[in-house]
């Protein structure tokens, strides 16, 4: 569904997703129940996010005879995981679109100023010809999103969806005002930010969670 204000942000409804992301909340799951919620998540969220993926016709020989078909067209894809809790929604995706490319970019947030600071960048060379999905699980300040984004555009990309799992009211109306042509999938939109930058109720530090450091 859409949300109310900013209506280039998709909220998933699907039984499945809301589910899965309440059992990601709960502080008893492992990291490895954890990291497949995040992977099945990201699956079920891409199959949204490339509904509107162009088709072109084609010819196929069937057993039979040869058959008009439709297969994807228009322009090839990349899939940039903000570091390093992106890293989990990658497998994810890459199940139902195999041949992508995927591009990382290291962005940490500073816990006392809230801002990003970068610290790795790598993308596909030709990445200006490619439509780009951003994936990240936390929606948080916007800041990290923004600032990734900002970088994608800055290397030639017209074209960029970003996909998260648990959005903060805050995060999205940042991410909608600095980057009003950017279409945003939200899992879920959750009630608040506290004054460290989580989100409420959240499910904490999801680098923390797919990868067990804490
Ligand atoms: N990043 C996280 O991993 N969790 C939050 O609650 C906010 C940002």
């Amino acid at each position: 569904m859409k949300h109310e204000t900013y209506k280039n942000v998709t909220i998933m409804d699907h039984p499945l997703i809301i589910h899965k992301i309440s059992k990601m909340r709960d502080v008893a799951t492992s990291s490895k129940e954890f990291r497949e919620y995040v992977n099945e998540i990201a699956t079920l969220m891409g199959y949204e996010v490339t509904r509107d993926l162009p088709l072109m016709d084609a010819k196929i020989q069937t057993p039979l005879e040869v058959a008009d078909v439709k297969i994807i067209g228009g322009k090839k894809l990349a899939v940039v995981p903000i570091l390093r809790a992106g890293l989990g929604m990658v497998d994810g995706m890459l199940s139902l679109m195999p041949n992508v490319r995927v591009g990382h970019i290291g962005l940490y947030r500073d816990h006392e100023t809230l801002q990003s600071v970068e610290y790795y960048c790598k993308l596909p060379e030709d990445i200006e010809k490619r439509d780009v999905i951003v994936v990240d699980p936390m929606l948080a300040t916007g800041v990290s999103s923004k600032a990734a984004i900002d970088f994608i555009k800055a290397r030639g990309v017209k074209n960029i969806k970003f996909v998260c799992i648990v959005a903060a009211p805050e995060g999205i109306k940042a991410i909608c005002e600095a980057h009003p042509d950017v279409e945003v999938y939200c899992g879920t939109v959750d009630r608040e930010l506290n004054e460290h930058g989580y989100i409420l109720p959240g499910l904490g530090d999801a680098g923390d969670r797919i990868f067990g450091t804490k």
